[in-house]
């Protein structure tokens, strides 16, 4: 039984910033890489797939579990596509119950990429390929390939967009933020954290932004699961302590759900409402951005990102090493994980009606 303690844990997805960071996100040509990974000798059409989702903590996991049931079938695949709303023992076990029916490739969206150690080893030991969906898998050999957007360049752009909706508003600081983060045991939270904190800890070290709480590390600004009502306790924590008689100016928010509860919290305390970032183009954060309430999201499309995790799964059926972009930037602490990152983008009102024109849901709310 491997073991993972907190201090790995951290050290892993710190290697993982730190190799982002040295390689400034850095594409690679899609080529072989150098880590032994190497594609499947092919396997039947109608092979069973297994998908291993983690909780419903956003829509994106939610369109992604139709989007993999119909594309599977649609490739014919018999697609096992899995939540595990339960917790991480949960989806230990649908990924051992999939290794039993004989999946030839696993996706994983890990709840804990840094619990699932024993499990990827087994379906390795069974001859099945692993591809991590979203998040990473840390700490383990037994992942071969990494499907994306580009977690980094979240954080970036959310740092930006805080950065500018602040300025468009007030045009000099210095200006009051708050900063949240996301669950700490998905391995995208620190990322996304750490792509922020690339744009906004140059402002803060130079006076134009005022973290008033004093809370800036990770570990201060962490919503555990990913769970709405987190952040709201923690945001009317931090009104009722240091904004009794200040202006709030913006808050760092890693995505939708948790922009949208800070809001809520705002509203509550009777304080105008600050530029709140976020991240997954929800619909209802759509409609709070056309309404001049959140600032911003990301676009990712999840549409995207199941078609090219499909997409991997037919190369490697066809005996075909599946197509990467980015050979450097994805250390799991155990091994550079081979990626195909996508590209994510800023939405602000401004620019909702043309990112969102292929989405008949979305750009129906630009309207
Ligand atoms: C995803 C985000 C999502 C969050 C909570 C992250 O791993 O990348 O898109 O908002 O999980 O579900």
């Amino acid at each position: 039984m491997l073991k993972f303690n907190k201090s790995v844990k951290s050290l892993a997805v710190i290697a993982a910033v730190s190799a982002l960071a040295l390689t400034g996100c850095g594409r690679a040509d899609t080529g072989s890489s150098s880590n032994g990974t190497s594609a499947a000798a092919g396997f039947p059409q109608d092979s069973e797939i297994g998908v291993a989702l983690p909780q419903k903590t956003s829509e994106n996991w939610v369109l992604a579990e139709s989007l993999f049931n119909d594309g599977l079938k649609t490739a014919g695949f018999k697609g096992n596509v899995q939540f595990a709303n339960g917790g991480v023992s949960e989806q230990q076990n649908q990924i051992s119950s999939m290794i039993t029916k004989g999946a030839k490739v696993i996706i994983v969206g890990a709840i804990d990429g840094a619990q699932l150690g024993t499990q990827l080893k087994q379906a390795k030991d069974a001859g099945a390929t692993i591809i991590a969906y979203d998040r990473l898998l840390l700490n383990t050999d037994n992942v071969d390939y990494y499907v994306a957007y580009d977690n980094y360049k979240v954080g970036q752009l959310q740092g930006q967009a805080l950065l500018d909706g602040m300025k468009a508003k007030k045009p000099t600081g210095p200006y009051n933020v708050e900063l949240f983060a996301g669950s700490p045991d998905d391995a995208n939270a620190k990322v996304f954290f750490d792509g922020a904190m690339n744009v906004l800890q140059p402002k803060i070290d130079d006076g134009t932004l005022k973290v008033v709480s004093g809370q800036k590390s990770f570990e201060q600004a962490v919503t555990q699961g990913w769970k709405a009502e987190n952040a709201q306790k923690r945001m009317d924590t931090l009104l009722t302590g240091n904004y009794t008689s200040k202006a709030l100016d913006g808050v760092l928010s890693p995505n939708d759900t948790l922009a949208r509860a800070i809001l809520t919290s705002v509203k509550a305390a009777g304080k105008p409402t600050p530029i709140v970032t976020g991240q997954d183009s929800e619909v209802e954060s759509v409609k709070s951005i056309m309404a001049g309430e959140q600032y911003s999201t990301i676009n990712k499309d999840t549409r995207a990102l199941v078609a090219h995790a499909i997409q991997m799964v037919k190369d490697l059926q066809a005996g075909k090493k599946p197509e990467v972009n980015d050979d450097k930037s994805y250390n799991n602490g155990n091994k550079v994980v081979p990626a195909f990152l996508l590209v994510p983008h800023i939405v602000t009102k401004a620019n909702a009606a043309k990112e969102y024109a292929n989405d008949p849901t979305l750009s129906a709310l630009t309207k």
